[in-house]
């Protein structure tokens, strides 16, 4: 059976697994949102970053990119790295992926997606709502083994943007940490 995985974050600008076919399209129901808190990516225990998960949100999409995998063992090795690198998400969901806003079916059924949900039992890390301003200051200060938070949010703002994807959320939260990185100079 062929494997996709949806990605909506790191994922979008890198897979790190082999893949045969990248697809541009949107999940419904869900919105991204920087509510979860990295201690091995992009902060440390000490000081948290902040990365993005899916909050569940009627009537809205979240665009980003399905992956598809053939071979077995590309899949298996997928699974291994995903399970290692996406440890701080505690959910795995199965979603329906489309490509064309107007179609009523989706493209794809069964795309996994890693989810980090606010549940503190299977979650300790999930930080929640703050204003932009906020989560843009702990955002300037964090950095983790894969480098600084602020790199995160600039690598998304670019990724949506070369799939030619608005995402107000994302946009916004890159000015504030550029109008707070500019205010420290
Ligand atoms: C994803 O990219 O789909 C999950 C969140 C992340 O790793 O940034």
């Amino acid at each position: 059976m062929v494997m996709w995985v949806f990605g909506y974050g790191s994922l979008i600008w890198r897979a790190g697994f082999h893949y045969d076919e990248r697809v541009v399209g949107f999940t419904k129901g869900y919105r991204r949102v920087f509510y979860q808190g990295s201690t091995d990516h992009r902060g440390t225990p000490e000081f948290p970053g902040r990365t993005v998960t899916l909050e569940p949100a009627e009537g809205e999409i979240c665009w980003g990119v399905a992956y598809k995998i053939l071979k077995k063992e590309d899949k298996e090795a997928a699974l291994k790295y995903l399970e290692v690198r996406e440890k701080q998400y505690d959910k795995k969901e199965y979603i329906d992926f489309y490509t064309d806003p107007n179609a009523t079916s989706p493209a794809v059924s069964g795309v996994l997606v890693y989810i980090a949900t606010p549940d503190k039992k299977s979650n300790v890390n999930y930080l929640g709502p703050a204003s932009v301003e906020d989560i843009a200051r702990q955002i300037v200060q964090a950095e983790g083994p894969a480098g600084p938070n602020r790199d995160y949010v600039f690598n998304l703002e670019k990724a949506l943007l070369q799939i030619e994807c608005k995402d107000e959320h994302v946009t916004d939260l890159a000015n504030e940490v550029r109008r707070i990185l500019a205010e420290e100079r």
